[in-house]
């Protein structure tokens, strides 16, 4: 059901003047954005899925991407809802554009998405981070999550959707 929400989950992203290009939008992607994505993969070495610790069997996952204004991928979120609980969602892989980064898309793309998690019944994200991403940390604790025990040897983060 969460799953299902992002579907047809669209809107645009007006970042501060400060920054070039303004505004994006964003949509689902399809599988004729794959290549778009790996592309945009190529250009975060070390960053990878992250798999929920468990899932529910209704599980699935959302891919949602921010485009400029010339059609190009800039930034994706594949969120797994249903996982690791029923009523929760997982953050598997985030990436933005390396020369689009610290201008807030990260920050919009998260939390369209999450509000819309929220109106469709979920109650928390929860997601996990490299040891040596402390970049990444830094940014899901500017966003209101906190630090759980360790998996291994990743960090956890979550946070309420109440
Ligand atoms: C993590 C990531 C998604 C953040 O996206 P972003 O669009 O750059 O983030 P925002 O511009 O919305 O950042 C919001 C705030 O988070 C914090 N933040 C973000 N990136 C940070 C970094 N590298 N170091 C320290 N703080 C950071 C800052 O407080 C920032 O606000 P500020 O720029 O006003 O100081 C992006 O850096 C990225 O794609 N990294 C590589 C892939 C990755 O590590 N993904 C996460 C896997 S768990």
């Amino acid at each position: 059901m969460i799953a299902q929400a992002t579907g047809s989950l669209r809107f645009t992203i007006d970042l501060p003047s400060r920054h070039e290009p303004r505004r994006y939008k964003a949509r689902p992607l399809t599988e004729s954005d794959e290549g778009a994505a790996d592309d945009l993969m190529r250009h975060a070495p070390g960053v990878h899925r992250h798999k929920p610790p468990a899932e529910s069997p209704e599980a699935a996952t959302a891919r949602i991407g921010v485009f400029d204004e010339m059609r190009v991928l800039r930034a994706f979120i594949d969120l797994r809802a249903g996982a690791p609980t029923a009523d929760s969602c997982f953050v598997e892989l985030m990436v933005v554009d390396p020369r689009y980064r610290r201008a807030g898309l990260g920050t919009h793309l998260f939390n369209a998405l999450a509000a819309e998690m929220k109106a469709a019944g979920a109650r928390r994200i929860a997601l996990e981070v490299d040891d040596d991403n402390e970049g990444a940390a830094r940014f899901w604790a500017r966003l209101g999550f906190s630090e759980g025990a360790r998996r291994g040897d990743q960090r956890t983060f979550q946070r309420s959707l109440g």
